[in-house]
């Protein structure tokens, strides 16, 4: 076989490998791992929380959970309540702490998931209170089958000098569903 018919041969057999490769290559081969990456959450009923653990650990990243300084109510009507309250009056609670060194991370990987068709009270509070400018922020967000609503343009109006990339969304399931649902089969013994 000459030179060039081994060359075509090759690359037709090599070529749909390389494609069906390629299929597999997100947003995370974009970013290199390392410790430029600073991954930070908020996640009341654990959904955000294991994006947040398989980024940091596919980009090898420091984790930090927003925490509100005075937690949110354990009942989930009365966490509503307070949001809804929170969000009306443009309230940016407390935090139990902030990321002391942010200038050390270059890519920020935002989590949090929607409350009342925006972002959670404490996701203000968190960008309120870092200096994101030249940073690339990438927001990950869960929601209970209603959409993003305004969560970007609230990220981007609060971290106006930073560079917001694609969000990756999800839609997870809703504390009030599975709430509903136990409540009914409570109601059945
Ligand atoms: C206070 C509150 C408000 C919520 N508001 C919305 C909403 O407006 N739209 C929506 O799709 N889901 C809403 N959800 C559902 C959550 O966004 C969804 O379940 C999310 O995945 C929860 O993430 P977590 O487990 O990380 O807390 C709300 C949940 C809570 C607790």
């Amino acid at each position: 076989m000459n030179r060039i018919r081994r060359t075509l041969l090759q690359s037709i057999l090599v070529l749909p490998a390389a494609l069906v490769a390629g299929r597999g290559i997100g947003l995370g081969a974009a970013y290199a791992a390392g410790p430029g990456n600073l991954v930070v959450y908020f996640s009341r009923s654990g959904n955000t929380r294991v994006i947040a653990g398989q980024i940091g650990r596919a980009m090898d990243a420091r984790v930090f959970e927003i925490v509100p300084a005075t937690p949110y109510p354990e009942d989930y009507e009365e966490t509503v309540a307070q949001a809804t309250r929170e969000r009306e009056s443009g309230y940016e609670p407390a935090l139990e702490a902030g990321v002391e060194n942010i200038t050390d991370y270059d890519t920020i990987w935002l989590g949090f998931p929607i409350w009342g068709g925006s972002v959670p009270p404490v996701i203000r509070s968190f960008l309120s209170g870092h200096d994101l400018s030249g940073k690339t922020l990438i927001p990950f967000i869960t929601h209970g089958g209603y959409g993003i609503g305004n969560s970007l343009t609230v990220v981007a109006e609060h971290a106006p000098q930073a560079r917001l990339a694609e969000p990756f969304v999800l839609e997870a399931d809703q504390e009030r569903r599975t709430l509903e649902r136990v409540t009914d089969w409570l109601g059945q013994r």
